[in-house]
This record gives structure tokens, C-alpha cells and sequence, in this order.
């Protein structure tokens, strides 16, 4: 069973909390007791988040940072240590989603994911490391389904999703001396608002939504509470023995190879 006091006395981060998955992550966290500093770049959904964690009687603040900027990331980490007197949990979500090939990727756009999706975790990690080293603490980052398997015209996206599993095991195998635990989560497709943005690239939404459900095999797309779930455990102590690994949170979505014989479509 849980408890839902395991975080009290934890101090956690949350970048992209403002909306979608590290929304969901900032208020199970602040629900089981930590206190959370919501470091995003959206304002009035980070403030909103924050009010909404408030009303559920939790404890959570919200820093206005452009993850991709070295500075804002060292204003972020400073600001939680500021508020809340040390940092324990850094969960790592912001990330944006762009469509393209190598050849129809422009040169800007390839640096925006990047900096955004892989970048921001080096620098913000660069600055809550030392704090981290103080708790024995853990991060959490956020990959993908994209970082084991692909699809047509997502170059930048997958290229930093398969990225960040590397750099959680580079920093998983460096710091683990110190008592700290570097893991990531990969997921299948998830209801936010990067989905809905994904979505409205297609004359037909609704399709977009149809296929996700169709093709992961429990049938439906995942929520973001169900992404939250598993950042929570690997944040606490009942996952004390887990470190550089990336748990697949798909729906089953990287199951199928194909070719099924006949008989298995009765
Ligand atoms: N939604 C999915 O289906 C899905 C699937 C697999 C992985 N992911 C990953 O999960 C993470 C969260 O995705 P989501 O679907 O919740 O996205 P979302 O767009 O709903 O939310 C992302 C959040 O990150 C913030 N953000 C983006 N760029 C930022 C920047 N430069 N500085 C500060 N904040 C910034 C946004 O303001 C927003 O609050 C991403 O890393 C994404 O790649 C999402």
C-alpha cells in the first residue's frame, strides 16, 4: 500500500509542471506530501497548476525559466533551495514535439529540440546535483516510446529521446557513489496538450486520436496520472535499488513485431 505522506519532508522540481505529464507529476508529488516548485515557461498554466496543488491543501510555488536557457535552469535549482531549504526530487518533462526529416528539418528548429528536450536536463541536473548529493536524492527523466522504436518525419524528436536515456545512464553510472538514482520513463502516447497540438497538424484530429488508441494494444491512450504513477515510484525510497533504467509505460504499444500468423486474429 502507499503512503500518502511518503514524500513529506521532500523537496522536489518539476520542470514543465505548467501542463501535461509534469502537471500530473507535481500534484501526485505535492498530494504525497512534497513540497514542489513548478519551474516552467507557460505562466498562467504554471500558476494555475500551482493554485490547483494550493487547493488540495499541497504545497507548491512556480518559477517562470526557459529550460533551454543554462541561466534560467541555475535560477530554477537556486529557487527551490531558496524556498524550501534543500532539494530532493528533480523531474525532468519539459519537452516540445517537431515534425520533420533530416532533410526538411531546418537548422533552428533541430537546435530547439534539442536544447529543449536533452540540453535543459544536463544544465538543470548540472545545478541540482551538488543539492542532490546533500539528500541522496533521485531524478526522473521523461523519454519516450521514441527512444527505442520510431516513426516517419520525427529526425529531432527521436534523436533526443533516444539522447536522454543515455545521458540518465551516463549520470545513473557517475553519481551512483553518491546516493543518487537516475532513471527515465518512456510512454506511449499520452492525453496533454502536446497530443492535442499533434493533433491539429492533421485535417482530420479525431483520426489522430482514433489511430493512437487502435494501435497501442490495451486500447486506449494513456492519461497523464498513469505516467505520474510510475515517475513517483522511481522518486521514492521504494525504488531504492533502481538505477539507470527507463521504464516503458506504453500500453503495450512496442509489443507487436507484426506478421501475425491468421489464426491469432480469430
Ligand atoms: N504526450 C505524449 O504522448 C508523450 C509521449 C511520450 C513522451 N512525452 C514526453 O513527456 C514530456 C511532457 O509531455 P506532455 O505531453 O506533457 O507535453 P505538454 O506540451 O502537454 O507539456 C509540456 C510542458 O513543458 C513546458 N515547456 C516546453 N518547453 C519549455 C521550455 N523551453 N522551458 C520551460 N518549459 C517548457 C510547456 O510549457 C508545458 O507546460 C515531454 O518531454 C514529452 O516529450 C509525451
Amino acid at each position: 500500500m502507499i503512503d500518502n505522506t511518503e514524500f513529506q519532508n521532500k523537496v522536489a522540481l518539476v520542470t514543465g509542471g505548467a501542463m501535461g505529464i509534469g502537471k500530473a507529476v507535481a500534484k501526485l508529488l505535492a498530494a504525497r506530501g512534497s513540497k514542489v516548485l513548478i519551474v516552467d515557461r507557460a505562466v498562467q498554466e504554471g500558476s494555475l497548476a500551482v493554485e490547483e496543488i494550493k487547493h488540495l491543501g499541497g504545497n507548491a510555488e512556480f518559477f517562470k525559466a526557459d529550460v533551454s536557457n543554462i541561466n534560467n535552469c541555475s535560477d530554477a535549482v537556486k529557487k527551490a533551495v531558496e524556498l524550501f531549504g534543500k532539494l530532493d526530487i528533480v523531474s525532468n518533462n519539459a519537452g516540445i514535439q517537431r515534425y520533420g526529416t533530416v532533410e526538411s528539418t531546418p537548422e533552428n528548429e533541430w537546435d530547439e529540440v534539442m536544447n529543449i528536450n536533452l540540453k535543459s536536463v544536463y544544465y538543470i541536473c548540472k545545478f541540482a546535483i551538488p543539492h542532490l548529493k546533500k539528500t541522496k536524492g533521485s531524478i526522473v527523466n521523461m523519454t519516450s516510446v521514441q527512444a527505442f522504436a520510431t516513426q516517419r518525419g520525427v529526425a529531432a524528436y527521436t534523436t533526443s529521446k533516444h539522447a536522454l536515456i543515455g545521458l540518465t545512464r551516463s549520470m545513473a553510472i557517475d553519481f551512483a557513489r553518491d546516493g543518487i538514482r537516475v532513471n527515465c520513463v518512456a510512454p506511449g502516447t499520452v492525453e496533454t496538450p502536446m497530443l492535442k497540438y499533434a493533433a491539429a497538424l492533421d485535417p482530420n484530429p479525431e483520426s489522430v486520436y482514433e489511430n493512437c488508441k487502435n494501435m497501442h494494444p490495451i486500447g486506449r491512450i494513456a492519461q497523464p496520472e498513469e505516467i505520474a504513477e510510475v515517475v513517483a515510484f522511481l522518486a521514492s525510497d521504494r525504488a531504492s535499488f533502481v538505477t539507470g533504467s527507463c521504464y516503458l509505460v506504453d500500453g503495450g504499444l512496442l509489443l507487436p513485431i507484426g506478421g501475425e500468423p491468421k489464426t491469432s486474429q480469430e
